[in-house]
C-alpha cells in the first residue's frame, strides 16, 4: 500500500524572521490560505488516505504540526529528539511503517515546497507507481529542468529511457491504458546522483544538458531503503531499528531519546541517493519551488501594480518592486522606497534590499551563537 511521509524538520532560515525556531517554512502561509505543511498534506487528494499519511519532525513542533493538520491522528506526528538532517527521519519511517506493512511503498515529501498543480503531482506520482511495479527495488526520483546552476540542489543525470511496464531499459512510453498519457511523463534510469556540487561542477552539469534538479520527492519500498541503509549506514539502520522495536511500548520515548541522539547526521541524499545503483527519475510534469528565500515567495504571489508583493496590511506612499510581510493586526508604512523587503513580526522586523536576501542566513547564524 501507499504511505506518504512528509519530512518537516527543517529550519527554513532564509525566511527569518517570519521563520524562527517555532515557526519555520513549512508552518507559514506563504503563498494562498494553506500553510506549506497543510499544502503538502492537500497535495495527495485521494492517493493516500488520513490513515496512512506520517509527519516526522522535531518535537518541538509537534504540537504545532498536530494542530495544523488536525484530521490526521495524533499517532501519525511523530517527534525528533534532536535535529539529525533526514536520512534517520526516512529511516525511522520505514521501519515504523515496515513493521506494519512489509509491502509498504513510501512517497517521501518535503513539507515546504509549491508544487502546482495537485492533479498533475498525483500523475507523477501514480507514474512512479507503476515503475515500482516493474521493478520493486529501484528508487523514484522526480527531476525538475534545472534554470540556473544552483548549489543548495542535487543533480541527476539521466541515462537510458525505461518503460513503466518493464524492469529493464527500454524505449520510453508510459503506458496509456495505464491511466497515465504517453509522453506525458519520461522516465529514465539514473546514472549518477550528485547532492549540491560547487558552482563550477552545477554549471557543466547544466550545459550537458543531461542533468536534472532533485526536487527532494522520494518514491521506494520501505524495504528498499532500509536494505540501502543497512548497506551504507549500517550504525545508523541499528539504531533506528531498535527504536522500532520499542514502538507501541512504554519505553518508547526513552529509548527513541537515546537511540535518535546517538546517531550521526547525514541527510538522505548524501547517505543512500549518492550511492544506490537502481534509481529511475520521472520527469517532473508538475511546477515546483523550493520556496528558498523572501523573492521566491514574491515569485508565488501576485503583485500589485506598482510591483509590490504583500502579504499583511500595507499602507505604501511612492513604494514599489517591494517585498512587504507582515500579520493582518499590524500596519506597515513605507513611503519612497524602492526595491526593498521589509518583514514584520512580534518579535523582530527585517529591513533590507531585496538583493542582501541571501544574508539573511548570516543573521540567524549570528543570533544563534549569541552575537
Ligand atoms: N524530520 C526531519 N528532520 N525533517 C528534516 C530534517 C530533520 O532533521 N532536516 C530537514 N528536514 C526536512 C525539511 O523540513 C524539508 O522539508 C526536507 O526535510 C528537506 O530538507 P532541507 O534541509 O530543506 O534539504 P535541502 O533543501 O538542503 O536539500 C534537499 O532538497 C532539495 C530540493 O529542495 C535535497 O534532497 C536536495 O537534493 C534537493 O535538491
Ligand atoms: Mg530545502
Amino acid at each position: 500500500m501507499l504511505h506518504a511521509i512528509i519530512m518537516a524538520g527543517g529550519s527554513g532560515t532564509r525566511f527569518w524572521p517570519a521563520s524562527r525556531r517555532e515557526t519555520p517554512k513549512q508552518l507559514l502561509r506563504l503563498s494562498g490560505d494553506r500553510t506549506m505543511i497543510q499544502s503538502t498534506a492537500d497535495r495527495l487528494g485521494d492517493l493516500v488516505p488520513d490513515a496512512r499519511k506520517l509527519v516526522v519532525t522535531n518535537e518541538s513542533l509537534v504540537e504545532a504540526v498536530r494542530q495544523q493538520l488536525p484530521e490526521l491522528p495524533a499517532a501519525a506526528v511523530i517527534g525528533e529528539p534532536c535535529k539529525r538532517d533526514t536520512a534517520p527521519c526516512v529511516g525511522l519511517a520505514a521501519v515504523l511503517i515496515a513493521a506494519e506493512d512489509p509491502e509498504a511503498t513510501m512517497l517521501v515529501m518535503p513539507a515546504d515546497h509549491v508544487i502546482r498543480a495537485d492533479s498533475d503531482f498525483q500523475d507523477a506520482v501514480r507514474h512512479g507507481v507503476q515503475l515500482l511495479e516493474a521493478d520493486p527495488g529501484r528508487i523514484v526520483t522526480f527531476g525538475i529542468a534545472p534554470s540556473y546552476p544552483a548549489e543548495s540542489f542535487g543533480y541527476i543525470e539521466r541515462g537510458q529511457a525505461v518503460d513503466s511496464k518493464t524492469a529493464s531499459d527500454g524505449e520510453n512510453g508510459s503506458g496509456g491504458e495505464n491511466g497515465i498519457e504517453s509522453g506525458s511523463t519520461a522516465a529514465y534510469q539514473v546514472t549518477r546522483f550528485r547532492e549540491k556540487p560547487d558552482a563550477a561542477t552545477a554549471a557543466e552539469y547544466l550545459r550537458s544538458g543531461r542533468f536534472y534538479w532533485n526536487s527532494g520527492i522520494f518514491l521506494w519500498r520501505a524495504v528498499t531503503i532500509i536494505e540501502a541503509l543497512a548497506e551504507h549506514e549500517p550504525a545508523m539502520l541499528k539504531r533506528l531499528q531498535t527504536i522500532g522495536q520499542a514502538a507501541g511500548s512504554e519505553e518508547f520515548e526513552q529509548v527513541l531519546q537515546r537511540e535518535f541522539t546517538a546517531i550521526e547526521g547525514k541527510s538522505i541524499d548524501y547517505a543512500v541517493m549518492e550511492h544506490h545503483d537502481n534509481t529511475v527519475v520521472l520527469e517532473a510534469p508538475f511546477q515546483w519551488d523550493d520556496v528558498g528565500s523572501w523573492q521566491a515567495m514574491a515569485r508565488l504571489n501576485p503583485a500589485d501594480e506598482q510591483g509590490n508583493t504583500v502579504l499583511g496590511q500595507h499602507l505604501g506612499l511612492d513604494t514599489s518592486d517591494s517585498i512587504v510581510y507582515g500579520g493582518q493586526d499590524h500596519l506597515i508604512v513605507t513611503i519612497d522606497i524602492d526595491d526593498l523587503m521589509v518583514v514584520h513580526t512580534p518579535q523582530a522586523t527585517l529591513v533590507a534590499p531585496k538583493s542582501s536576501e541571501q544574508r539573511v542566513r548570516e543573521v540567524v547564524k549570528k543570533l544563534e551563537k549569541g552575537d
